[in-house]
């Protein structure tokens, strides 16, 4: 087996994810590392935390859309989810709606924290990844800043819920009378601790499966390019801080160095100076070079021309 991904021999399910600066190659390495696991016999489900619908796009597939597992290209083992950041929505806005209280005792906090729709959206992967029989779950995020932001989203979930559980027990009655003043449905009420549980619960299973050694990689995806090298650097140094493990970091987008051309030989010069940098800064991690292809990436030919460079 690859040494990428050698740590899908562990017995258990497996987690991948793949992050980066937009733009890099993270949709396309993510679908081709899903077919490669699909051909290793492993029932794969490929998802994507970015709300910009990009999997049917890689696999020219239509009927990929928003909140379907959909099986692609009819091989048995290779399907794939788009999140329909509507449907995530809704699902946040419902227990908004049941327990209006968590709105008004979280405050603005709640309400400006970018991507809590897709935080939540990362919840329910790690739900699937529990529940269903999925042997490799590959996540497709969106660019950096963003797939921070998911990450910590567990975290403050997990610190807001502790710390309304206790206000609830410091002023309890206090709190039953806001939330009855504010519930419509009187015949309908619901603790709020109940969902104070629940999101506490959901948001350490996550963190227990993110930071789990045997099962979960991030793969870090990035162009030979000065700003990408600093943006990695930041990339991994918030991974470590969560404890994830990193299975490599995929260089992207090499220009050919048996060229004519001298725009290519001056690009390919400079990618190879600070692909020296990067391999001393990264030294500590796999590192694979991959070559900027003639062709976009996707469809099948494509992507499996991909996959074969990625695992070779
Ligand atoms: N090695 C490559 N050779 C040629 N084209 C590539 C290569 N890698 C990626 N591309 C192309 O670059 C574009 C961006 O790739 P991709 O969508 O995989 O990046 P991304 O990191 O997922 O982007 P985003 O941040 O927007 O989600 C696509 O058009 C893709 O086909
Ligand atoms: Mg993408």
């Amino acid at each position: 087996m690859n040494e990428l991904l050698d740590f899908l021999k562990e017995e258990g399910k497996h987690l991948i994810l793949f992050g980066g600066k937009g733009g890099v190659g993270k949709t396309s390495i993510a679908a081709a590392t899903a077919i490669k696991c699909s051909e290793m016999g492993l029932k794969t489900l490929i998802t994507s935390s970015d709300p910009a619908h990009s999997l049917s796009d890689v696999f020219e597939q239509k009927s990929i859309i928003g909140g379907q597992i959909v099986e692609v290209w009819s091989n048995k083992n290779l399907f794939a989810l788009e999140t329909d950041p509507k449907k995530v929505l809704d699902e946040y806005n419902h227990y908004l709606e049941e327990f209006p209280e968590l709105k008004i005792l979280l405050g603005e906090e709640f309400e400006e924290f970018p991507g809590a729709n897709e935080g939540f959206g990362l919840l329910n992967i790690i739900r699937r990844f529990n529940n269903d029989d999925w042997d490799v779950i590959i996540v497709d995020t969106a660019p950096t800043g963003h797939t921070l932001k998911l990450l910590s989203f567990p975290d403050f979930l997990s610190k807001t819920a502790i710390k309304l559980i206790r206000i609830r027990d410091v002023l309890g009655s206090f709190v039953d009378k806001i939330t009855n003043f504010f519930r419509r449905r009187k015949a309908e009420r619901k603790d709020i601790s109940e969902f104070l549980e629940i999101a506490k619960q959901w948001s350490e299973e996550t963190q227990k499966v993110l930071s789990n050694v045997d099962l979960t990689r991030f793969f870090v995806v990035m162009i030979p390019e000065l700003l990408s090298i600093n943006e990695t650097q930041r990339l991994i140094a918030s991974l470590q801080g969560y404890n994830i493990s990193i299975g490599g970091i995929f260089v992207n987008k090499f220009f050919p160095n048996n060229t004519t051309c001298p725009f290519c030989q001056k690009k390919r010069k400079q990618q190879d100076k600070n692909f020296k940098i990067i391999k001393e800064i990264f030294q500590n991690f796999l590192i694979r070079q991959i070559p900027f292809f003639n062709d976009e990436i996707h469809g099948q030919i494509m992507l499996k021309k991909l996959k074969d460079i990625l695992f070779e």
